[in-house]
């Protein structure tokens, strides 16, 4: 499939991009930074935001699939509005540019925030989260993810194209390089991360390798039959990043968690991907046990 990758420079993005070239793709990256070299992969370097540049880019391009990446994936990186206004108007511009331009596939990268932990009366109403349980961003990132979602759903709605929309919340991405010591999103390594719980804590202690993540965004662009337009999947590992279970460290971290809290004994996750698995048989592979090159401990 000729399949088009937004944000494949990014730290997810080129993870995606990699591993679609090697399922046999025919790939284009599209950023505003260039991508480093890749074998067989088209780079074109232009702001997504531009109107004319992004539908000459899928004039030119006619991609099958689009794995929407493209973003500000930090949240308070920027001004709140700034945010919100460069993710929606991206995802808005892009999925919408996929159906018009013949894609049977778009896949947009939501996130787990949008569940809004972190705010004081945060409350789950269960654990592990699932793709069921209500949104309630706390920041204009999150809620930008949100509307990122109900775009793909009103586009859905709105275009005859044949073209099926879906989203994927990845948990906190951790790039292979990553693994061997160099720093994560928000500056610290794995190792640390898990060393101090509080680091972690923020992310309710999620995290997802790259390239498992870029897996189930290559099934949900290869496989749009298999799914319906408007779904949301989470991409989260199966344990906690953490040395402890998450029953003791949550309560500590997010006050009001205990209860729900209390079924996440031993190494398990405070998100569920079993969705992901049921629909598409996509489980991640990789665990931070088995990808740091040392054993860490801590006082968990
Ligand atoms: N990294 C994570 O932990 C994480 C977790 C959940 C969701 N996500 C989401 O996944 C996606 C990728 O995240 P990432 O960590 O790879 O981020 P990243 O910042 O490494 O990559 C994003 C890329 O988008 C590009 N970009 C931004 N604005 C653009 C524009 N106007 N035109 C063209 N390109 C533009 C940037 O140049 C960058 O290369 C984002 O949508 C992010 O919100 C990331």
């Amino acid at each position: 499939m000729r399949i088009l990758v937004t944000g494949g420079s990014g730290r997810l993005g080129r993870s995606v991009v990699a591993t679609l070239a090697a399922r046999g793709h025919e790939v284009s990256s599209a950023d505003l930074a260039p991508a480093g070299p890749a074998a067989g992969v088209r780079s074109h370097a232009l702001d997504l935001l531009d109107e004319q540049a992004r539908d000459d880019l899928f004039a030119a391009e006619h991609p099958d699939a689009v794995v929407h990446l493209a973003g500000i994936a930090v949240p308070f990186a920027r001004p709140d509005t700034e945010i919100l206004d460069i993710n929606t108007r991206l995802a808005w511009g892009v999925l919408a540019a996929a159906a018009r331009h013949g894609a049977r596939s778009a896949v947009a990268a939501s996130s787990p925030t949008v569940f809004g932990y972190g705010a004081p009366a945060w409350r789950p109403r269960y654990l592990p989260l699932d793709e069921r349980h209500p949104t309630a961003p706390r920041h204009s990132y999150g809620l930008s993810k949100v509307i990122i979602e109900e775009t793909a759903r009103t586009l859905a709605r709105a275009e005859a194209s044949g073209c099926t929309l879906t989203c994927v919340r990845p948990g906190y991405v951790i790039a292979p390089e990553e693994w061997a010591g160099a720093p994560t999103q928000q500056g610290h390594t794995v190792a640390e991360r898990l060393r101090e719980p509080e680091l972690s804590a923020v992310a309710l202690f999620n995290y997802i390798d790259a390239r498992d993540a870029a897996e189930l965004f290559a099934l949900l662009a290869e496989r749009p039959e298999a799914v319906r337009s408007g779904d949301v999947y989470h991409a989260v590992a199966e344990d906690a990043l953490a040395l402890a279970p998450l029953a003791e460290l949550l309560p500590r971290y997010h006050p009001g968690t205990a209860e729900a809290a209390a079924a996440l004994t031993g190494t398990r996750a405070a998100f569920s991907s079993a969705a992901a698995s049921e629909r598409l048989g996509w489980r991640p592979r990789r665990t931070w046990r088995g990808q740091l090159p040392e054993k860490v401990s801590g006082d968990g």
